[in-house]
């Protein structure tokens, strides 16, 4: 795997990750996924009580996600990033927080750099897309799952309108049939497939009007009712080992 164009472009992207998600169309899909990361968290703090949870956030970015998870007091925190931009704003960000343990660079789609049963709770929100090789990674990301420890994690479904948008980066996708019988055949089990956002993406990004996205969040309550899960453009899964 030779993964040197996603470093150099989130390298060079590094804070300016974060502007990204500041209009109001984009914040209602970011709540929507930090909600998503922190309950299914809250659920493995609360089985795991009075004990630590050792936790493993892949593909930090600016640290949308890890802000959540390193806010539980039991939490043990580790990050991983491709980028080193990514990690040196991420290690800054949180260092100082009683959980932090660190943050490193590591490619994943070259081996987690972790010992096997290491961690109870793993996020890899929207960063397996970006590796061509990311059925071998989830393998990999079940390697250093402890017993019983859970994994949270986003990819895009292939049979979304979505799907035929193109970013700067080449992505790869599943379907939910797809994604079901790879997690069987690691020996992920458990698997829930959470609802996720069928209107485009786009329509997310350039709206800001509150009224308007009250009712984008009423047309993907039906839309979702009639469909279920499928159809979504991004797949939000959660499994265990
Ligand atoms: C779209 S950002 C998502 C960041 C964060 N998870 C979030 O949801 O806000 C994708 C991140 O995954 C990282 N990434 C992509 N492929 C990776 C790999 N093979 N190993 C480690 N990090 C990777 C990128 O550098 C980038 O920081």
């Amino acid at each position: 795997m030779n993964n040197s164009s996603i470093k150099k472009f989130y390298n060079e992207l590094g804070g300016e990750y974060s502007k990204g998600w500041v209009n109001p169309g984009m914040k209602v899909i970011s709540n929507f996924e930090e909600t998503f990361v922190r309950k299914t968290l809250e659920g493995v703090v609360e089985e795991m009580h009075p004990n630590k949870v050792c936790v493993l956030d892949i593909g930090v970015g600016s640290g949308r996600i890890s802000k959540n998870l390193i806010s539980f007091d039991s939490v043990s925190y580790y990050g991983v990033d491709i980028a080193d931009t990514m990690v040196s704003v991420v290690k800054e960000s949180l260092t100082g927080y009683p959980g932090f343990r660190e943050v490193k660079t590591n490619d994943i789609s070259k081996g987690i750099e972790y010992e096997a049963d290491k961690f109870d709770f793993i996020s890899c929100i929207r960063v397996l897309k970006y590796n061509s090789n990311w059925k071998w990674i989830l393998g990999d990301i079940y390697r250093v799952l402890s017993k019983d420890g859970t994994l949270v994690f986003t990819l895009p479904n292939r049979c979304s309108l979505n799907y035929f948008s193109r970013g700067k980066l080449p992505m790869h996708g599943t379907t939910i049939k797809g994604i079901r019988s790879v997690l069987k055949d690691l020996g992920f089990r458990d698997v829930h497939i959470e609802r996720g956002f069928k209107m485009p993406d786009i329509m997310y990004y350039v709206t800001s009007n509150e009224k308007l996205l009250r009712l984008y969040v009423v047309l993907e309550e039906v839309l979702y009712r009639l469909l279920g899960p499928a159809f979504s453009r991004g797949l939000y899964i959660t499994c265990r080992k």
